[in-house]
């Protein structure tokens, strides 16, 4: 199993920080953001990652990741021309994958511990496609899942009236089915190869496309409010500071 990594895009939500700095390594409790993907990847077990971003990051990224290399992850490193969209980086990344299944983590999304069970339920539900949801209160900012009998049967982006309480987070796993649907689908009104559109073409062609939901929090952090709440995310889930030195009274 490998993952992919995405640290492109325009991050105009993030404006102005992200003038002047990829929105990846904007850091979260003292760390860059993409550290977390990083991780989160490395902790499931996976050795092979791909990350993607656009070629202006490509000095900034590959030295960011340095210390990762030396610890013995093997890093891909993937320019997109442009932000095309979710669906072009999976595009982009197919010699990378070489009809292996793998990961797809966006490197914006913050989460506890999910990949291990998005690797675990892909292989148990024995499913093309498996899609970590998470249950919100605000389904309609998001890329909505319906389900029906123990699989996602319509993903709708941002519905004005959602059906179902799920959002898609930034975590999926495929098989190499996916790269069918990447190359079949056109762009949006928008003009980017989305991603739900991928996802919709597998369960529109007969593909089997699973879900799992996530067991702690999530976060996706778009908007400048997100970085200060996963902030707050990530600092109240330490239970204790480490102080390496003495503590001198006056
Ligand atoms: P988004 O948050 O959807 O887009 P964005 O990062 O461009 O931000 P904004 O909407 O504020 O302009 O992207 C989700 C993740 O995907 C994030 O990690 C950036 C990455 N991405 C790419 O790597 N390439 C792309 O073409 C796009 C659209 C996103």
């Amino acid at each position: 199993m490998k993952a992919l990594i995405t640290a492109g895009g325009r991050g105009t939500r993030l404006r102005p920080i992200t003038s002047t700095s990829n929105k990846h390594l904007i850091p979260i409790a003292n760390k860059p953001m993409l550290f977390y993907a990083i991780e989160a990847v490395a902790e499931a077990g996976i050795r092979e990652i791909g990350i993607v971003f656009g070629p202006e990051s490509h000095a900034a990224i590959s030295g960011a990741i340095a210390p990762y290399a030396r610890q013995g992850l093997r890093f891909t490193l993937m320019i997109q021309d442009a932000p095309r969209g979710l669906a072009h980086v999976v595009k982009l990344a197919e010699p990378f994958v070489a009809g292996e299944p793998f990961v797809l983590y966006l490197g914006d999304n913050l989460m506890t511990q999910e990949v291990r069970k998005c690797i675990q339920q892909f292989e148990a539900q024995r499913v093309n496609c498996l899609l970590m949801l998470a249950k919100v209160h605000d389904p309609q900012r998001f890329g909505v899942a319906e389900l029906s009998g123990g699989r996602v049967a319509r993903v709708v982006e941002k519905p004005a009236n959602p059906k179902s309480p799920y959002a898609v987070t930034g975590l999926y796993c495929y098989d190499r089915s996916i790269f069918e649907a990447v190359s079949a689908i056109h762009p949006s009104a928008r003009g980017e190869l989305e991603i739900s559109d991928a996802h919709q073409y597998l369960i529109d062609h007969g593909y089997a496309v699973g879900y799992t939901e996530v067991s702690g929090w999530w976060k996706d952090t778009g908007k400048p409010e997100d970085l200060l709440e996963a902030n707050r995310l990530i600092l109240t889930q330490r239970d204790r500071i480490a102080i390496a030195g003495t503590l001198g009274g006056g």
